[in-house]
């Protein structure tokens, strides 16, 4: 029968079918995927479960093997991290940057350099990385205003206590919440960039403490700041007054906080971290991922924090 096929559709048929054989073996050449992760630091329980969550996606497969290194905070030191796994050919790099625009063109060069970058939870500016995988911060904060507006019937005096200003979740958080309150008469009497973390809050909190007495409501950018700030009203006997409101969301933290009665909600944020080994398996197998992921949030309040919370 095959005699009688014209040698050129034969020709075609090896051609065909030798690809088909020839893809996967140039891609079994490799056996191994390093993965750079550069975190911007580790203070926070938030980020120590994001690396984890990582750690544990990634264990399910032999062939990644992941460099995690922690930024301490410092931009300068996150990015001669990512310089650094470029100048050592990493597979792909996974980074959470600090903040937006300095760690902007370090991502952009390795992206150049042809190392795909997935970038996690903090956005830099432009298009210059493979994807973005992260939860929606304005939805958040407009979320957290709505609860605010709602549990108060929109009068009260508010603190808002920022997270890191110059990084996008602050920004976000902060513009999504004002348009959630929009329309109410809820004051926001003090406001503070706290950076994220807890003793800032703590003292900014005192700061507020000093003037305004009769505050109702605390929205810290996130559970370790609205942790802080409650300690300080506590300090002063002023805790039972206030609902506390905070971002995260984890069960060891902001989740047990609504348990035990600290925080009246906390909204989660989800770290992203099995996510992005997810997306990095398709970058390796030469899948098209999307430029941009959003992952889902809820709300937990003590009313449905034994029910896993409330989607957003
Ligand atoms: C941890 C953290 C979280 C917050 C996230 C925003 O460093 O401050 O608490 O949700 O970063 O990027």
């Amino acid at each position: 029968m095959l005699k009688y096929l014209p040698k050129i559709v034969l020709f075609s048929l090896a051609l065909i079918v030798g690809r088909a054989f020839a893809v996967p073996a140039k891609r079994m050449a490799k056996t191994k995927f390093v993965i750079g992760m550069s975190q911007c630091n580790l203070g926070e329980p938030w980020r120590v479960q994001m690396n984890a969550d990582i750690a544990a996606a990634a264990k399910a497969h032999n062939n990644l093997e992941i460099i995690f290194k922690d930024a301490a905070n410092d931009t300068l030191k996150q990015r001669a991290q990512i310089e650094e796994f470029v100048s050592n050919k990493v597979d792909l790099i996974i980074v959470s940057p600090k903040e937006a625009a300095p760690l902007t063109k370090p991502i952009a060069e390795a992206y150049q350099n042809g190392i795909p970058v997935i970038v996690l939870d903090r956005r830099v500016l432009g298009t210059d990385y493979t994807t973005f995988i992260g939860a929606d911060n304005a939805k958040i904060g407009k979320a957290v205003g709505e609860w605010i507006f709602k549990k108060t019937n929109g009068l009260g005096n508010v603190v808002e206590l920022e997270g890191l200003m110059t990084s996008t979740p602050g920004q976000d958080r902060h513009s999504g919440f004002r348009k959630g309150i929009a329309g109410s008469k809820l004051n926001v009497v003090f406001e503070a960039d706290m950076k994220w973390l807890e003793p800032n809050a703590r003292k900014e909190m005192e700061s507020a403490l000093a003037v305004h007495k009769d505050i109702k409501v605390v929205y810290a950018h996130n559970d370790p700041g609205a942790h802080g700030a409650f300690l300080a009203a506590k300090a002063q006997g002023l805790a039972d007054k206030i609902l506390f409101v905070g971002v995260d969301g984890l069960p060891q933290e902001g989740k047990a906080y609504v348990e035990q009665g600290i925080l009246a909600a906390s909204f989660e944020y989800p770290t992203g971290g099995r996510e992005a080994i997810e997306s990095a398996l398709k970058i390796f197998a030469g899948q098209k991922v999307e430029k941009e992921m959003t992952l889902k949030s809820r709300v937990y309040t003590k009313d449905n924090v034994k029910n896993g919370g409330a989607w957003l």
